[in-house]
């Protein structure tokens, strides 16, 4: 089985930390997002993968190469422009060589059990199934319904509440015979969800879904880029284990000063260096080479590699990304610091998401 995974968007809702780095490399506990989704698929022995990439391409292909280092074999396509999810499936074709695919949002966290979903996809003889997660809000989804078989019968886009008749929406996970691709036409924008499911189903065709309630989180937004990480911090996915005892991870060649106190869940990366008199508290991660200086207080947030909080600095519910350095006696809260801004001694910055990479602040 070849799977084919969609990282080729432009990720506009979570910039602007997505203007140098692609939603699929944004860290979640300090490793790339993509690598849960590669090795999850490694564990299912589907070894076979092919990127299809659009949009930033470089920082990918050179941390997962041909995909040894993982356990899996990886091709790459490019786009000149965006395709849009069926339209990079079809760019994909060659390579997947006439035989059934998995097709995976490249963006979307799940437990999902993949060998599960592809047994009962030979089973039920489908050409495409469709695996479903339940949320609270159906009114911001587009839901999907099916018979007591579990045969598609409707798709239901963004519905007012008095006209849900399920919870249940399309999570991203596709199982497809190759005829699907037939459907789609070459070199053209188009999308599986809103065209080729929901033609499939005007032609009557067997679509079925595969429901599951297992953890299930889409990243396209700082909210939910920051569940995510809280999330698997406090042990709800089964694809991390928290330390039991303590639930404080500190990595190799990292130093925390005896006079910090560090509040779980709390996740310290490699080579950190944690000064005197701070408070950490969780759920908080910090990226390798980052330094927290004496007398800061850094809470429910992410910092991601080398950023340099600076004395007596206050950092809360906030995503601080690569290199930044926050001056002295700043606050940061509630905000989005992307890629190597310089934040001034002394300022304060609340509810903050519109600050270009590089920039110096205040
Ligand atoms: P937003 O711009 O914030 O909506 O994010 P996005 O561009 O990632 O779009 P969306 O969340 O709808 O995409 C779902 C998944 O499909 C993500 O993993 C995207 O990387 C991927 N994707 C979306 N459009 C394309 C495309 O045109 N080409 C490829 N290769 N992947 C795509």
């Amino acid at each position: 089985m070849k799977a084919v995974i969609l990282v080729g968007g432009l990720g506009t809702r979570l910039r602007p930390l997505t203007l140098n780095t692609p939603k699929a490399m944004m860290p979640v506990l300090n490793k790339p997002f993509l690598e849960y989704v590669i090795r999850r698929l490694a564990r299912h022995k589907v070894t076979d993968i092919v990127l299809a990439i659009s949009h930033l391409a470089q920082p990918i292909e050179d941390h997962f190469g041909n995909g040894n280092r993982f356990g899996v074999r990886l091709e790459y396509t490019a786009e000149e422009t965006a395709l849009g999810t069926a339209g990079a499936v079809k760019n994909a074709e060659e390579y997947l060589e006439g035989e059934a695919c998995l097709v995976l949002n490249g963006d979307i966290f799940t437990d999902l059990d993949l060998t599960a979903m592809m047994d009962f996809h030979r089973r039920s003889r489908a050409l495409a199934t469709i695996a479903l997660t339940p949320v609270e809000d159906p009114t911001i989804y587009g839901l999907v319904e099916t018979d007591d078989y579990g045969r598609i019968t409707r798709f239901l886009e963004k519905p007012r509440w008095e006209d849900v008749t399920t919870n249940m929406i399309n999570a991203g996970t596709y199982m497809l015979e190759s005829q699907v691709l037939s459907y789609i036409p070459p070199q053209t924008n188009f999308s599986f969800e809103r065209q080729v499911f929901p033609y499939l189903l005007e032609r009557s065709e067997p679509i079925y879904a595969f429901p599951s309630l297992c953890y299930w989180m889409d990243i396209g937004t700082p909210e939910k880029y920051r569940r995510l990480n809280f999330d698997l911090l406090e042990g709800r996915s089964n694809q991390y284990q928290p330390d039991t005892t303590t639930n404080i991870s500190i990595g190799e060649y990292s130093e925390c000063h005896p006079t910090a106190i560090v509040t779980a869940p709390v996740v310290i990366g490699d080579s950190c260096s944690i000064g005197k008199n701070t408070r950490l508290t969780g759920p908080l991660v910090i990226g390798n080479g980052s330094n927290i200086t004496n007398s800061s207080v850094v809470e429910n947030s992410i910092i991601w590699q080398n950023v340099s909080v600076e004395e007596d600095t206050n950092v809360r519910q906030s995503i601080i990304a690569n290199g930044c350095i926050i001056g002295a006696g700043s606050l940061i809260t509630d905000s989005i610091v992307p890629d190597n801004v310089t934040v001034a001694t002394g300022y304060r910055m609340i509810n903050c998401s519109d600050i270009q990479p590089g920039a110096s602040i205040g």
